[in-house]
C-alpha cells in the first residue's frame, strides 16, 4: 500500500509534481532558465501537463484547467495522477512530491487518490511478486492548506478501498464464507469495531430460510457477520445499517451459469467487501456515526441437495418464495439479512449488491443503479457524495407495477420476475424484506472490470467504499 504524508520542505533530488494555475512561479525548484522558458513556453500554448526530465528526477507539472464543473476538474486529477504513478514506476522511483503551488488543495487530493488507487497490485500468488512490486511507496505532499486530517482520511480510504480489491480478488478456494467472516474479524480488531459471526447452527435457529437454501448445494458452511461501530460521541441515535452481498462463488447453482458468465463470479462478495471496509474506515476515522453492517456469506454450488427451481422456502420473515431460477441467489440471502436488521430500527439502510446482470447491462461499468424507498433528500445527499468521488448512482423506478411481475399463485413471491426490467424486480423483491427507509445498490456494473481502466484496476475495483465514506462523513445532528 502506498503511504501517503504531509512534508515541510522539498529536498532537491525528489521527483516533483507541481499542482498550480497558469500564475504560479515556479522559480524555486530548481529549474533552468532554459526549463523555465520551456514551461512558460508551453503555458502560453495552454498546454496543460508539462514534463521536464531532468534524469536523476522528474519534474511533472499540472496545471488547473476549467472543467464543466469542479467534480470534472477532480476526476481529471485522479486520472493524472494515475497516470503520474505508472510514469514514476517505470522509472522505478520510491518517493515523489506533491506541490501545492496556489492552495487547491481538493486538485492536490484528488491527484494523491489517484495516485494512491492506480499504485494496486494483486500479485500474493505470483512468484516474482518482489520483482514485479511497483518501486512507488511515499507520497509526500508539501502544501499550507491541506490538513492533517485530509491526509489521514485519504490514507484511510484508499487503504480500504485496497482491502475490498483484495477481497474481491482473493478466488473461492482461498475465501470462502467462512475465511470471510474472518477478515471482517481481523478488520474488526485493527479498525475497533465488534464483530461477530454465526455459524450454521445459528443462521439455521434464527430461521434465515434463504441463506440456508443457497447453502444447500455447497460443501462449506455459510456465515452470518454482523459488524456494528458505535462511538461514544454518534451524532445519529438511530443506526445506519448497511448490507452487503457475500456471495463467495456464484456458479448459478443447478440454474449454472456458461462458463463466459462464471468465470468472474468470485465477484460476487463484493458487496460484502464494501461493507467491511467501510467499517473499517469510519472506524480508523473515528467518524462520530454509529453504523451496523451485515453480511449473509455462502458460495452458490450446485452440490447434490441443491435447492432447485419449484422449491418454496420460508424465510427469515416468515414469507414463502418459490424458488424458480438458482442463479436469483443474491436476492435469497439479502433478504433474510434486511429482515434481521429490523432489530436495529435503522435510519436508513443501504444494501450493496452484484445482484444482476441487467443493471450492468443497463448503465455498464460507468456506474450503480440505486433504487429504493429512502425519501429524496437522503438519495440526493448519496448521489452528492457519488459525484464527488465519482462512484455515481443512477435512480430507477419502483413503481407498485413492477411488483406485480413477482406473483405466483403457490406462494408469497418467486423470486424472479419477467424477462425486462430485472435489476427492478430484484429491488422489488429486497424491498418486501424492509420496513425502513431503505436504498439498494445493485453494483453489478462497476464492481470488477476485465482491464484496467485509469485508476481502477483489473478486477475488483472496491467501488462503493469512497462512496459511503463520503456519505457517512457528511452525517450531522
Ligand atoms: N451474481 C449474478 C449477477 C451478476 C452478473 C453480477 C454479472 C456481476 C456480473 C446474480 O446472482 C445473477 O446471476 N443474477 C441473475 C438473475 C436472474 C436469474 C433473474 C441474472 O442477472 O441473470
Ligand atoms: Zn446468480
Ligand atoms: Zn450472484
Amino acid at each position: 500500500m502506498t503511504t501517503i504524508k504531509l512534508t515541510s520542505s522539498i529536498s532537491p533530488k525528489d521527483n516533483l509534481i507541481l499542482i498550480c494555475n497558469a500564475k504560479s512561479d515556479f522559480s524555486k525548484y530548481g529549474l533552468s532558465k532554459t526549463e523555465l522558458d520551456f514551461i512558460y513556453k508551453q503555458i502560453r500554448k495552454e498546454e496543460h501537463t508539462i514534463h521536464i526530465n531532468q534524469y536523476e528526477r522528474r519534474i511533472l507539472i499540472y496545471i488547473e484547467e476549467d472543467k464543466k464543473n469542479v467534480n470534472y476538474t477532480l476526476e481529471a486529477f485522479r486520472k493524472a495522477g494515475n497516470k503520474a504513478c505508472g510514469t514514476f514506476n517505470a522509472d522505478k522511483a520510491e518517493q515523489v512530491t506533491i506541490v501545492d503551488l496556489d492552495g487547491i488543495t481538493a486538485q492536490v487530493l484528488a491527484f494523491a487518490e489517484g495516485m494512491m488507487l492506480g499504485n494496486y497490485q494483486f500479485i500474493r500468488y505470483k512468484k516474482d511478486a518482489k520483482k514485479i512490486a511497483h518501486s512507488l511507496k511515499t507520497i509526500l505532499v508539501h502544501s499550507k492548506q491541506v490538513s492533517q486530517k485530509q491526509i489521514q482520511h485519504l490514507q484511510i480510504v484508499a487503504d480500504a478501498t485496497q482491502k475490498a480489491r483484495d477481497l474481491v480478488n482473493e478466488p473461492v478456494n482461498h475465501l470462502n464464507a467462512v475465511q470471510l467472516a474472518k477478515e471482517f474479524e481481523k478488520m474488526g480488531k485493527e479498525a475497533g469495531f465488534k464483530v461477530e459471526v454465526f455459524n450454521k447452527a445459528k443462521i439455521a435457529a434464527l430461521k434465515m430460510g434463504g441463506l440456508i437454501a443457497v447453502n444447500l448445494g455447497s460443501i462449506d458452511p455459510p456465515t452470518f457477520t454482523v459488524m456494528e461501530y458505535k462511538p461514544k460521541n454518534a451524532v445519529n441515535k438511530k443506526p445506519y445499517m448497511l448490507v452487503g452481498k457475500g456471495v463467495v462463488y456464484d456458479t448459478g447453482g443447478v440454474s449454472i451459469k456458461p462458463n463466459s458468465g462464471m468465470d468472474t463470479m468470485k465477484c460476487d462478495m463484493a458487496g460484502s467487501a464494501v461493507v467491511g471496509c467501510t467499517m473499517y474506515a469510519i472506524a480508523k476515522a473515528g467518524l462520530p456515526v454509529h453504523v451496523v453492517g451485515l453480511v449473509p456469506a455462502t458460495d452458490n454450488r450446485p452440490g447434490m441437495n441443491a435447492y432447485v427451481p419449484g422449491d418454496i422456502i420460508t424465510m427469515h420473515n416468515g414469507m414463502t418464495v418459490e424458488m424458480l431460477n438458482a442463479d436469483a441467489e443474491g436476492r435469497m440471502i439479502l433478504a433474510d439479512a434486511l429482515s434481521y436488521g429490523k432489530k436495529y430500527n435503522p435510519e436508513l439502510t443501504i444494501d450493496l449488491a452484484t445482484l444482476t446482470g441487467a443493471a450492468a447491462a443497463a448503465i455498464g461499468k460507468y456506474g450503480t443503479v440505486a433504487m429504493g424507498t429512502a425519501d429524496k433528500k437522503t438519495f440526493d445527499a448519496l448521489k452528492d457524495s457519488g459525484e464527488r468521488v465519482n462512484e455515481r448512482l443512477v435512480e430507477f423506478p419502483m413503481w407498485e407495477e413492477y411488483g406485480d411481475l413477482l406473483k405466483t399463485e403457490i406462494a408469497d413471491m418467486k423470486n424472479i420476475g419477467g424477462p425486462y426490467a430485472g435489476a427492478i424486480t430484484a429491488g422489488k423483491f429486497l424491498e418486501k424484506f424492509t420496513s425502513y427507509p431503505w436504498i439498494h445498490l445493485d453494483i453489478a456494473g462497476p464492481a470488477f472490470i476485465d482491464s484496467a481502466w485509469d485508476y481502477k484496476t483489473k478486477g475488483g475495483t472496491g467501488i462503493g467504499v469512497r462512496l459511503l465514506f463520503d456519505f457517512l462523513c457528511q452525517i450531522k445532528k
